[in-house]
């Protein structure tokens, strides 16, 4: 077995999932968490992370496939699991051999269920999606006759159990005028549906329509659940986007590697493809042992993003190779091999969030954190 803390790898910090499940929890008051787990809880453990959700009181997960479910199951988690996803025909089978949820993709979709169902001679659980607006996947809901008949034929449909339903918001995270109306028509919309259900003596089950921004922007709407997933991990997309609350979330991931060698640098000499950072007076350069083929962006290149070595500011210079990547330690005395970088974490008083890897990088922390690779061990946080 490799010792873990060699090369490069991810700091998890399970325990702090419970206090972010508390800040939710203030939140949105009486509404329970569905844990969201998908893409192996955006990269953090699918399994760690719904344990430690367990172990502050979230009894249902979400994920977005079969195998992510399974995955669960064969993890022990024994608490309802939603797949939010499609499952294919060929598999159904396996959401009533594992006890799991499926999301209704369209009212034809459920009435393949159902047929498999009655041929198997059993029941199949799921929520119902509505799609109020996304249009990615559901049984779209718009206050004419027709939408309305649809969703009511998948609640009757006689080999299914539907147990819950919910929608997804698109803009919630944005509190301009345009989305907020956009936002608003949707719950008004979500509720028409379920107060229609309801007049027609159909019980709608539990409801949930809230992701992490739903629930800072929108967090009064009183449903059953709320399905967070970047909250419990401590972050939002982007910290620049304005929010409606002001939670205290604790950043659960923080990103390490070891310094591989240490060397001067004359005046005039470079570092790395492409030679864009040229020394400009006698430079002390430490490499690295981490790339983006662990999941540091290439985009972080050359841009005076820091890092922090033995508790102190320095710049990544030259290009991010795929395993290494090299930083400018002119000013930070005794650096040698095998010290610790940080590149996301909190050390000597300094934070670096991965919400500036997400905007150097142009995207958002949801894909910053799915695209930490295989080969970084995700350790639990050990204390510095
Ligand atoms: C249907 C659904 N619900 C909830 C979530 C959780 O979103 P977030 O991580 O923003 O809380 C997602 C994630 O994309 C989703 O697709």
């Amino acid at each position: 077995m490799l010792t873990p803390y060699t090369r490069a790898w991810c700091e998890i910090d399970y325990n702090a999932i419970a206090h972010n499940v508390k800040e939710v929890e203030k939140l949105v008051g009486d509404t329970k968490i569905m844990g969201i787990v998908k893409a192996n809880a955006y990269g953090l453990g699918a399994v760690q992370c719904a344990k430690a959700l367990q172990a502050a009181g979230v009894r249902f997960f979400g994920v977005s496939s079969l195998d992510e479910a399974i995955e669960l199951r064969s993890g022990g988690i024994h608490d309802e699991i939603l797949i939010l996803g499609y499952t294919p025909p060929k598999n159904f089978d396996q959401l009533v051999a594992y006890h799991l949820i499926q999301s209704l993709v369209s009212l034809d979709y459920a009435k393949k269920l159902d047929a498999f169902a009655k041929e198997h001679n059993t029941k199949v659980r799921v929520h119902a999606k509505l799609d109020t607006g996304m249009n990615r996947t559901g049984i779209v809901y718009q206050p004419d006759h027709q939408c309305f008949e649809e969703l009511k034929e998948a609640y009757t449909l006689p080999n299914l159990c539907v147990e819950g339903i919910f929608s997804h918001f698109p803009v919630s995270d944005d509190l301009g005028e345009e989305s907020r109306q956009f936002t608003q028509k949707q719950i008004e919309l979500f509720d028409e549906a379920i107060n229609r259900l309801k007049n027609e003596g159909i019980d709608p089950g539990v409801r949930h329509i809230q992701n992490s921004y739903g629930i800072l922007n929108y967090k009064d709407l009183g449903y059953e659940y709320c399905r967070p997933g970047l909250l419990y991990m401590g972050v939002t997309s982007d910290d620049a986007i304005e929010i409606e609350s002001e939670p205290d979330f604790i950043p659960i991931l923080s990103i390490y590697a070891n310094v591989s060698l240490v060397k001067w640098l004359k005046p005039g000499e470079s570092v790395s493809y492409g030679r864009h950072f040229i020394a400009q007076k006698d430079t002390k350069i430490a490499t690295v042992s981490i790339g983006y083929a662990d999941g540091l962006p290439r985009l972080l290149s050359n841009c005076g993003v820091q890092v922090l070595v033995n508790g102190q500011l320095c710049e990544l210079v030259g290009n991010i190779c795929m395993d290494q990547c090299m930083i400018d330690v002119s000013d930070v005395e005794n650096v040698k091999e095998g010290d610790v970088v940080c590149f996301v974490g909190e050390e000597n008083g300094h934070r670096l969030t991965i919400d500036r890897v997400s905007r150097l990088a142009k995207t958002i922390n949801n894909e910053t954190l799915t695209r930490i690779t295989a080969r970084m061990p995700r350790l639990e946080k050990r204390k510095r």
